[in-house]
């Protein structure tokens, strides 16, 4: 991802996100970023790259110093999270381009002096407008002497004009420098928390968050952050207290819940509040289990809940809800037969993995996202249960699977090293 930030770009394009995409949709999007309370969000301006190559895989992206945007195809026809063999011959060692895109109508900007500038200069080069030469200016800032650079930057936020519209943004640069070089101004950082906007208070207790240890009063300091008008400002203040010893981090929070928290928020307190309290086990919500199952079964339902949900299993890719990503090439769970159908055939793919076109529910996948295999990550009683599970939740209703079954079929196909494809499978196990 990447946020327009050049000048040589249209005016009104600037703060959009750019985002790479190399699965499902191969090329890059480009949204529109707004202010939504706490959070962000985005409304869908254009696709600004795509291609019909299937390999096409747009990996990063970046401003040059001229204000052009650079981009990486890495042109690879494999892609995934190590579904494949690292040694795996498709991987392609030779090809890939580097794209420069540029808006020809504007022209391009110049490129700010880093390398070997006077101080002065980059400190000036941090009212630039480009946030890519901020960034480079700053980390250029970092490998000069510290006490030089800090007694310049006074000077320097001492003539910063306070009329400037961008006189609060100016100030923030200025203590990330000081952030950088690893010696908080504590009277700026002060300032700060204390500004009229909301996104210099934000970003000002991240600061805290990571340099609270150089200043004697920073306990205090968040919690005033944790008690601000502003949602986001909170939010920083939440997650800073989550990692400083429990008292202090309880605290913090005990001040953020006085306030009400929203879906911004939410997860980040509870995670706050279950770290510092070890209570990992009593914060988990009463499970709502939504099965015609009953007894032993229901039991087994329930673990199988467990490992669907468990981050990386099959909720990553098939969601709570059971029903898929059909842009991102995930099917659907939700009353088909590969799912209710013939034991075996669930069985296999889950063991082995799936890869290839299919069509489910009159949904067509290309079938470039493979499912990976769980036989090395789930034993019998596992898969039986997770299985046993997608039978009957999402209003599904079929027979359980039997460890037993899983074991036999384990046994039968052990010297199998590939995935399956949906043909292959319905060749062995035709839909009824
Ligand atoms: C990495 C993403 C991913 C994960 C994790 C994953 N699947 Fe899949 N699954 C897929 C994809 C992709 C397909 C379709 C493969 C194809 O098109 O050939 C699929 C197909 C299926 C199918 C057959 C088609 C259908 O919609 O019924 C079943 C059943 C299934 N998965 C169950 C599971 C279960 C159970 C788990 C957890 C144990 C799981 N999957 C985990 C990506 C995933």
């Amino acid at each position: 991802m990447e946020f327009i930030s050049s000048r040589h770009f249209p005016d009104d394009v600037q703060g959009d996100m750019i985002l790479a995409n190399s699965i499902g949709f191969l090329g890059m999007k480009q949204h529109q970023v707004m202010e939504d309370g706490t959070g962000y969000k985005t409304k869908h301006r254009q696709d600004l790259i795509s291609s019909t190559d299937k390999n096409f895989r747009p990996v990063e992206m970046e401003f040059a110093p001229d204000g052009s945007l650079y981009m990486v195809d890495w042109h690879n026809v494999l892609i995934g999270h190590m579904q494949h063999n690292a040694r795996d011959p498709l991987r392609d060692h030779v090809h890939g381009r580097i794209y420069r895109i540029t808006y020809p109508s504007g022209p391009l900007v110049e490129p700010a002096k880093i390398d070997g500038a006077s101080i002065e200069v980059l400190l000036d080069n941090l009212k630039l407008p480009e946030y890519r030469s901020r960034y480079r200016s700053r980390r250029e800032l970092r490998s000069r002497d510290t006490d030089e650079v800090l007694e310049k930057l006074q000077t320097w936020v001492s003539n910063l004009d306070t009329e400037d519209e961008n006189y609060e943004h100016h100030r923030l640069e200025a203590l990330w420098v000081t952030w950088g070089l690893n010696k908080i101004d504590k009277n700026l950082l002060e300032y700060l928390l204390k500004s009229k906007d909301h996104r210099v208070r934000a970003a000002s207790v991240r600061v805290l968050r990571y340099m609270g240890h150089q200043l004697e009063n920073s306990q205090e300091l968040l919690k005033t952050a944790a008690a601000d008008t502003h949602g986001r400002v909170r939010l920083e203040a939440i997650t800073a207290a989550s990692w400083l010893p429990k008292e202090n981090g309880l605290e913090i929070l005990e001040v953020a819940g006085k306030h009400p928290l929203d879906r911004w928020m939410e997860d980040s307190f509870k995670f706050a509040e279950t770290r510092l309290t070890g209570n990992f086990l009593d914060t988990a919500e009463e499970e709502n289990l939504i099965t015609t199952l009953e007894g032993e079964d229901l039991e087994v339902f329930a673990q199988g809940k467990k490992i669907y949900e468990t981050e990386g299993y099959c909720i990553t890719c098939h969601q709570e809800s059971g029903t898929g990503l059909q842009q991102a090439g995930y099917p659907t769970l939700v009353n088909q037969q590969w799912v209710t159908g013939d034991e075996e055939r669930l069985i296999k793919l889950a063991l082995h993995g799936l890869y290839g076109p299919m069509d489910v529910m009159g949904n067509h996948y290309e079938g470039q996202v493979p499912m990976m295999p769980f036989k090395g990550l789930l034993n019998d009683e596992e898969v039986a249960a997770v299985l046993t599970y997608v039978r009957n939740a999402f209003g599904n209703k079929a027979s359980v699977i039997k460890p037993e079954s899983v074991k036999k079929i384990r046994e039968a196909t052990k010297d199998r090293n590939d995935f399956y494809t949906p043909d292959e499978l319905l060749e062995e196990h035709p839909m009824k």
